[in-house]
């Protein structure tokens, strides 16, 4: 198949390059410190089942753009839980239990951050609460239970789930382990975000000696983004251009990064990119990524099943990769980018270029990757 064949498929809703973008790694390991990704890396690659991810090349996808190379980086593998998601929960709950088998830890999520914390939990032998909110599917529920959690569901959205976990938490003592941050609410959040880390050691290890140009990393509340870019400023030479990339229903990073300070946005749809779908940047990435990101790209949900189905066929490369909804937009991405000419100039997207991709997740919702790769 010719990826190209008709020119222009491949669509972005905005972008925008960054006006206060400066990329100091000083300041950017200020907030996650050289010792904490160092720390996370010497305590996860002890993990019983620790294995680095593939880092896969997209070899056929790279020839028709006339790229260099684009890598891959396949969380499909990431333990059993098929999401880098799993380095950041059960590291934070690691970290804060420290070996302290009475507390019981507690949680609010729409699905993968729960599923590393009760993982995390259930490998120490910890009591774990999960509180969901009602729109969280059945079947995520279900994951979590079945790693031994406790699933609380709560009337109402995301924030009615987590003021709940917050409310119940004080009352019983139970030690909350959060992905996001708010104002005296930092620490552990920077924990999951060092754990995160971990995938740009690994990247590290993998690329032979090849210089990375390009890095396209996708975008909830910011903490994948966040911790990559950090991990960037501890392990890499140079500085690969940066570019975050988002759903056009919740592009909470590109409308900060427009205005220089923190924008909320009221989510009117929820994207198929579920784990993107977030109205609000968090503070610790924030404070990382408003500098250090230099464009914002957001894209519509048309070309998600696509890109899922072109990835899980071998189109693309050598291998079959099973990519779940938000591993899609990384690819979808880079080649809107490259069919539109001046976004391919001021990108310097040529024959030089290696371009880093986050595969962040497999299928970590098997119904719904059957329902989308068959559309
Ligand atoms: C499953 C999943 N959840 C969430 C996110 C977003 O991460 P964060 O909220 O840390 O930005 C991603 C990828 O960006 C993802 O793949």
């Amino acid at each position: 198949m010719t990826i190209l064949s008709n020119g222009h498929q491949w669509k972005y809703s905005e972008f925008i390059d960054n006006k206060n973008y400066s990329f100091d790694k000083d300041k950017i390991l200020k907030s996650i410190s050289k010792d904490d990704i160092d720390d996370a890396y010497n305590i996860i690659s002890k993990w019983e089942g620790y294995s680095p991810t593939p880092l896969l090349s997209l070899n056929k996808l790279s020839k028709e753009l006339n790229l260099k190379n684009i890598f891959y980086k396949d969380e499909n593998k990431r333990f059993d839980l098929k999401s880098f998601k799993a380095l950041g929960g059960a590291y934070a709950v690691e970290k804060v239990t420290k070996g302290n088998k009475d507390i019981v830890v507690a949680t609010a999520t729409a699905g993968n951050h729960g599923r590393s914390v009760a993982w995390g939990a259930r490998r120490l032998g910890l009591k774990c609460k999960i509180f969901i909110s009602e729109f969280v599917s059945e079947a995520r529920g279900q994951a979590m239970s079945d790693l031994g959690a406790d699933v609380i569901k709560v009337k109402g959205n995301y924030e009615q789930s987590l003021i709940e976990c917050i409310k119940q938490s004080t009352e019983n003592n139970w030690q909350i382990v959060q992905d996001v941050a708010w104002k005296d609410y930092m620490v552990v959040p920077k924990y999951t975000m060092a754990g995160y880390s971990v995938m740009m050691r690994e990247i590290i290890d993998q690329i032979n000696n090849e210089k990375i140009t390009h890095v396209i990393l996708q975008a909830g509340v910011g903490g994948m983004a966040g911790a990559m870019v950090s991990g960037i400023a501890r392990y890499l030479d140079n500085v690969p251009v940066t570019i975050v990339v988002e759903p056009d229903s919740a592009a909470c990073v590109l409308e900060s990064i427009k205005t220089g300070k923190i924008e909320k946005i009221d989510i009117k749809r929820e994207s198929l990119m579920g784990g993107m779908s977030c109205g609000e940047v968090s503070l610790v990435p924030w404070e990382i990524l408003k500098n250090s990101v230099k464009h914002c790209i957001s894209l519509p949900d048309d070309d998600i099943a696509k890109t899922m189905r072109l990835l899980g066929n071998s189109t693309f490369s050598e291998h079959r990769i099973i990519a779940g909804e938000n591993s899609a937009p990384g690819v979808i991405g880079l080649i809107a980018s490259y069919e539109d000419q001046i976004i391919k100039q001021k990108l310097q997207l040529d024959e030089n270029s290696n371009i880093l991709i986050i595969g962040c997740e497999g299928d970590t919702d098997k119904e719904m990757y059957q329902k989308l790769i068959n559309q």
